[in-house]
């Protein structure tokens, strides 16, 4: 079979980080058989530069046709000022969007050899694996009406509207259902049903779905600010956390920074499965595009590699592969190998492609 990957590297350090992974995926196909395809395209301030767009139609193509989309980061100074409806992240809106994409997992997970360094007590984060299940095309984000008005006494109002239909919310809790069985088999869904009908709502159907169609999975229900604080004080209490676009974009950066740098945090979003049961996916790191550190070769490319793991386990069911992946990540963390921003006493700080290298290498082995 084959597998289709569209490679979207971007800008800044984007292009630095996709060039770790690509050497992953040319050692997979050579040794392991895996028969991946790759594409490239452009996205971002690289793609305005070529096209005058934020991605052309041409790498919108391809990204549909695609059965997985690996995407760097886009942005930086160059492109601050450049027209709103192309700037570089209206690339990553329009894929999301053209794809409809909309589950984004963020896992957070605590690779034992940073837990010292993590901001928090060592002890509650040791060990913390989190998946956090944030709908991504609906609610406040989305919702019309979405305005200023004018109210001609010198006062203005700003309006934004939280709108959640039944659909949104099944195929959501859904996809947490789904993975929270193939790990540790429980949800915990998050809204504010005490003064939201949005989450009234939301709380009905995720109750309704886990009837129905999962009750074999634990499930447990939190308001959303209780649940942020749970996050800070007892993170290693959750498996699967699913909420709303609102909630979910505040709770996962919240959940990053129990696990140390920005450079190490993954992402996938995913569409709805197709007949053949094929979902429609793309892969990020949870970075930007880091112009102060862009083309000098010390980016961490661990969040992208760790983006493509996720890659291999949901859009290509390779499961092994994935968990050969992160634990090699695992073990060149052990060894004391660090780029510049996890880097800790004791340990020797190395590059970009240096720590790619360690991570192919130590891949290999597994
Ligand atoms: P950023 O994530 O690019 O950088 C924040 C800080 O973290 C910087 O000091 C950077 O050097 C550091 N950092 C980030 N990733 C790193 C890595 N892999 N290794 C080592 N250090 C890393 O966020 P910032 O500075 O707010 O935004 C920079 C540009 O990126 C802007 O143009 C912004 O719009 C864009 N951006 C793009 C995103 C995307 O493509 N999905 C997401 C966030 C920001
Ligand atoms: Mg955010």
């Amino acid at each position: 079979t084959a597998r289709n990957l569209l490679l979207l590297p971007g800008d800044g350090i984007g292009p630095e980080a996709m060039a770790e992974v690509r050497k992953i995926i040319a050692y997979m196909n050579a040794e392991l058989g895996a028969g991946f395809t790759t594409d490239e395209g452009l996205v971002g301030g690289s793609a305005y530069d070529a096209h005058g767009a934020a991605i052309s139609e041409g790498d919108m193509e391809k990204a549909l046709a695609a059965d997985a989309v690996l995407f760097g980061a886009v942005g930086g100074p160059k492109w601050d000022d450049v027209p709103y409806e192309v700037r570089p992240e209206a690339g990553l809106l329009r894929l999301r969007k053209d794809l409809q994409l909309f589950a984004n997992l963020r896992p957070a997970i605590c690779y034992p050899a940073l837990a010292n360094a993590s901001s928090l007590k060592p002890e509650l984060v040791e060990g913390l694996d989190i998946l956090i299940v944030r709908e991504l095309t609906g609610g406040v984000y989305f919702g019309e009406p979405k305005e200023i008005i004018d109210l001609g006494n010198g006062q203005k109002r700003g309006i934004d509207t939280q709108v959640y239909d039944t659909y949104e919310i099944e195929r959501i809790a859904g996809v947490a259902f789904e993975l929270a069985r193939t790990r540790n088999n429980r949800v915990c869904s998050m809204e504010k049903r005490n003064v939201m009908k949005s989450g009234v709502l939301w709380n009905q159907v995720v109750t309704e779905t886990h009837k129905r169609a999962y009750s074999d999975v634990k499930l447990e229900h939190m308001l959303a600010d209780a649940g942020g604080m749970q996050l800070v004080r007892a993170p290693k209490q959750f498996d699967v956390i699913v909420t709303d676009n609102l909630f979910g974009d505040m709770l996962s950066d919240v959940a990053a920074m129990l696990t140390g740098s920005l450079g190490m945090l993954p992402s996938a979003s995913l569409g709805a499965p197709d007949i053949k049961g094929r979902r429609k996916a793309l892969y990020e790191p949870v970075h930007g595009s880091a112009p102060d550190i862009a083309g000098k070769g010390i980016a961490n490319p661990i969040a992208m590699i760790a983006s493509f793991a996720m890659c291999l386990r949901y859009s290509f069911n390779m499961i092994a592969e994935a968990d050969n992946l992160e634990k090699a990540i695992a073990e060149v963390l052990d060894s004391g190998v660090r780029t510049g921003d996890i880097m800790a006493e004791g340990c020797r700080q190395v590059g970009t492609v240096e720590m790619g290298d360690a991570i192919l290498a130590a891949f290999k082995k597994l």
